[in-house]
Parts: C-alpha cells; sequence; structure tokens
C-alpha cells in the first residue's frame, strides 16, 4: 500500500523508509549543506533481502527527504553496509574536471558466484563515485580495492586522517572477533595497519565497526579516540589512542561499556566530515536481528535512532560516552505541560498524554525505592521506565505493553543492566516517545535505552509512580512533538 505516513506505528520524528526493509544506517556524511543518510534497503520487498543502498538527506538531522536509490544491488552481489568520504583532494582521481569534488562510498560487496548455493559467499570491499552531490553513482571498474578472499569481512568506515595525509578503513572479521585498519592515499590501494580484537563483548559476532575522535567534555580542545562496534546483538565502545597504524584501549579491559543498552540499538555508525566544532553525530539502526524481520508494521520496516551529538566524561580511570539528542529536536516542540516541587508517593497521572512526545524529568529518588514513568493506555497496558535506587539501575520493561507476540523473543529481551550513579542525589530522565519507539536518554545522556513497542491500543497516558517511599520531582515537563512528515 502507499505509504502516508500515518500508518499504526509510523514513528514521526525518527526517519523511516516511505515503504520497504532497512536495516543499518550507511555512508553517513555531511557534504554543502546537506547531511546524507544511505541505508540498507530492500527496493524489492518488507524483509531482508536484494540489500542496497538507499537514500535521504537533511538540512538539520531532523527533517529528512527521500531520493532515489543510490546504489543498487548487481547482477551477482548485493551491496552491503559501508561509509562515505568527501574526496575534497581528488585523490581517487575520480573528478572529471578541475575543482570537481567527488563523494566515494566505499562498501561491502556480498558476493553470491552460484545462486543455488547462498551460503557460499564471498565479501569484498568495493567503491562508487559521485559527482553530483550524491545524487547518481557510478560503480568503479577496478574492484574490488580489497579482498582477502575471506567469506566474512565486511563494513568498511573510512575516514580522512589528517596527521597521517591518509585514508583509514576500519573493518570487521565479524567470526575472529577483530576489527581491522587499512591505510590509502587514493581509496583504490589499501595495506594492512593493525588488528584490534577479540576484545570487550564477544559473544555474538562483529559487525560495523567505526573509529572517530571525541571531545572531552569540560577540557576545550581535548579528544579521545571511539572505536565502535555491533555485535550480535547489541554495540560497544573502546576509547583510548589512534597514532595513525594502531589503536590502543585506555579504558579497564574489564569493562565493556554500550552506547545504548536498550534492546534496540544497532549497526551505529557516525558521520564524516561535519562542520569544525561540531561534536560527532552517532545513528542507529532502532531494531535487534533477534525479531528484526518480525516486526508489525507494513508498508515499511525498520527506522534509524535519533541522531545523538558525542562528548566524553572522564571518571577516575574510564572514558565514557555522553550522548545528546540532537539539539535540532527542540525545533519540534509545541507548547509544555509542567509541574514543579511536587512529591509522590504512589501512581499519579501526569496532566499530559500522547504518542509522540519529548519528556524532560529531574528526580530525587525515594532511598529504598522504585520510582519512575508509566506510558500507558486506558487498559493498564504500559511502558515502564523505573529506577531502582538499590541497585542504581534505570531499565524499560515493555513486557506488557500489548503486541508482544509476533516473536517469541520479543518480550523478554530487555534492557542491559547497567548503573546510574545519581548526581547530587538527583536522577534527570530524557526520553522521546515516538509511537513505536522510545529512547531515555538518564543522567545527561550517560545512559541511554532505546526500545521498540507496539501497543494494540495507545500508550498515550502518562503517570509518574514512586514505590516505598517518597520521590520528589523537581521538575517534570512534556513536550507534544510535531511531526516531520507533510
Ligand atoms: C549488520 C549487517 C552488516 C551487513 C549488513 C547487511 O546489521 O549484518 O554486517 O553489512 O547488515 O545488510
Amino acid at each position: 500500500s502507499k505509504p502516508t505516513y500515518k500508518e499504526a506505528y509510523r514513528p514521526q520524528f525518527h526517519f523511516s523508509p516511505p515503504h520497504n526493509w532497512t536495516n543499518d544506517p550507511n555512508g553517513l556524511v555531511y557534504y554543502k549543506g546537506e547531511y546524507h543518510l544511505f541505508y540498507q534497503y530492500n527496493p524489492m520487498g518488507n524483509t531482508w533481502g536484494h540489500m542496497s543502498w538507499a537514500h535521504a538527506v537533511s538540512k538539520d538531522l531532523v527533517h529528512w527527504q527521500s531520493l532515489t536509490l543510490a546504489i543498487p544491488e548487481d547482477e551477482k552481489n548485493m551491496i552491503f553496509s559501508g561509509s562515505c568520504v568527501v574526496d575534497k583532494n581528488n585523490s581517487s582521481g575520480f573528478a572529471q574536471k578541475p575543482g570537481q569534488i567527488p563523494m566515494v562510498a566505499v562498501y561491502t560487496a556480498h558476493i553470491i558466484p552460484d545462486k543455488s548455493k547462498p551460503d557460499d559467499y564471498l565479501q569484498t570491499q568495493h567503491i562508487a563515485y559521485s559527482l553530483d552531490d550524491g545524487r547518481s553513482w557510478t560503480k568503479y571498474t577496478g574492484n574490488p580495492v580489497l579482498d582477502l578472499h575471506k567469506k566474512d569481512f565486511r563494513d568498511p568506515k573510512v575516514f580522512w586522517y589528517e596527521p597521517g595525509r591518509k585514508w583509514i578503513m576500519v573493518t570487521v572479521l565479524p567470526n575472529e572477533h577483530i576489527m581491522q585498519f587499512h591505510g590509502s592515499p587514493d581509496l583504490k590501494t589499501w595495506s594492512h595497519l593493525s588488528d584490534f580484537g577479540p576484545a570487550g563483548d564477544i559473544s555474538g559476532i562483529w559487525e560495523c565497526p567505526d573509529l572517530l575522535q571525541v571531545p572531552i567534555n569540560g577540557q576545550p580542545g581535548k579528544s579521545k579516540w571511539v572505536l565502535l562496534n555491533s555485535q550480535q546483538f547489541t554495540m560497544q565502545y573502546f576509547v583510548g589512542t589512534f597514532d595513525g597504524t594502531v589503536f590502543h584501549n585506555e579504558n579497564p579491559a574489564d569493562t565493556i561499556l554500550r552506547p545504548d543498552y536498550g534492546p534496540d540499538f544497532y549497526a551505529g555508525i557516525t558521520y564524516n566530515n561535519l562542520p569544525p566544532g561540531q561534536d560527532p553525530v552517532l545513528i542507529g539502526w532502532a531494531n535487534n536481528w533477534k525479531y528484526a524481520q518480525a516486526i508489525p508494521t507494513s508498508p515499511w520496516r525498520s527506522a534509524m535512532s535519533l541522531p545523538r551529538s558525542l562528548r566524553l566524561k572522564k571518571t577516575s580511570n574510564t572514558f565514557t560516552l555522553l550522548q545528546q539528542p540532537v539539539k535540532a529536536l527542540q525545533t519540534l516542540r509545541a507548547a509544555p505541560t509542567e509541574w514543579k516541587n511536587k512529591d509522590i508517593s504512589k501512581e499519579e497521572a501526569f496532566p499530559a498524554k500522547g504518542q509522540v512526545l519529548e519528556l524532560g524529568a529531574e528526580l530525587i529518588p525515594a532511598k529504598a525505592g522504585i520510582c519512575g514513568i508509566k506510558l500507558a493506555a486506558a487498559d493498564g497496558r504500559a511502558v515502564i521506565i523505573s529506577y531502582d535506587a538499590a541497585s542504581q539501575q534505570v531499565t524499560v520493561n515493555r513486557s506488557k505493553t500489548g503486541n508482544v507476540d509476533f516473536d517469541k523473543q520479543f518480550a523478554n529481551v530487555s534492557s542491559a543492566v547497567t548503573r546510574v550513579p545519581l548526581q547530587n542525589g538527583k536522577l534527570r530522565l530524557h526520553a522521546f516517545l515516538d509511537k513505536s519507539i522510545l529512547e531515555v536518554y538518564a543522567n545527561d545522556g550517560e545512559v541511554v535505552l532505546t526500545t521498540q513497542l507496539f501497543p494494540y491500543a495507545s500508550l498515550d497516558g502518562i503517570a509518574f509512580f514512586s514505590e516505598n517511599g517518597v520521590t520528589r520531582i523537581i521538575s517534570a515537563k512534556v513536550w507534544p512533538l510535531h511531526t516531520i512528515w507533510q
């Protein structure tokens, strides 16, 4: 059916394709005033297959315009995940006249020589270029640019490394739990630099690596290198140094840190070529391979997370990410409803409703109790964001939201466990509900949880609760948000 953007569960301020299946964001790059979002896409249907790169652009990372299919699959190979760079010096030689600047996409070609044996595949790295600001793409005739004769070797993230005046490519060997670094002067010839891993979480195969510099909060001009990867079914990151050849993890080796502790954040990568001074921006796929293809939406399936600005926070011996939804999202706010200085010792309804909203709250949680927020339907079904003072954990429980039976794992996949220490006795919760996606940022983005939900009835009631003690709500604010679709 024709997309209306008014379908049940259709996100109103998260990007989703007009129709069909999507998974990973690809080729995130800023160029000439546009934030490009390419994404894994099936041009033929609403489940995974025929993988190609689809394309949307935005001037503010909030409002998106869909463009025509950027890089279609070939006769023999699908176009898997990868990245995009702006080749300012025409190092690739793809420019056809002086002054022309090529955009170059670097992606994995997933090659199936014999269609009757789909498991006998090969993955190599290919490039394609655009000379019209990303509107049309030409595949390089010299592909592949990197072939290790490996079955699983994918998801190249390429960026320009100024100190060494060269391109760096980070890829994964999924089964070996290794991220590989390669270097190139021209995007066409690559040489191996070093390997990182196995490290951290190796419980699932590794995918979608990224390496980037992130500014340290409160230390102007200072930054560290962050190495990210997805490992089915979540993500992790390491923080340290990169000297143009080798990445060294400086965080404690036994600490596993995640950009998102919810069940639905995967394959996240960051923008290349952002204007000087802009903090890095991360976008992930708001879904989970465990049940991704079964979520009950049509004529599209899956969406991207909100774009998040990144900083690092230093605590004694560890650097952790601080993530903030990009500021431009505030332009969607309608007039808020507010509570100030209110003590609660049970559940109390907040005087606003909605399924497309932003919520900000500052709380002094009951000392030994559990407090939080319920987004609930009239029939009592709800998604519950709760803080447990004893364990200092924030969790999101979607098991009672309604439509959880489309896959037997969905209800049971809940948020990972991590601590959110109070700051001066206070907890800040910042949440975005967008029909079927809930993103919760705790304590200014120290911990983020992204959760999908598919309620039978609208979860449009809002309540705060406190069990076993008094919770002080210093302030609570709810903004209805405008849709980004016309
Ligand atoms: C991650 C992933 C990537 C791959 C792509 C294929 O979700 O499995 O490793 O390139 O999806 O669609």
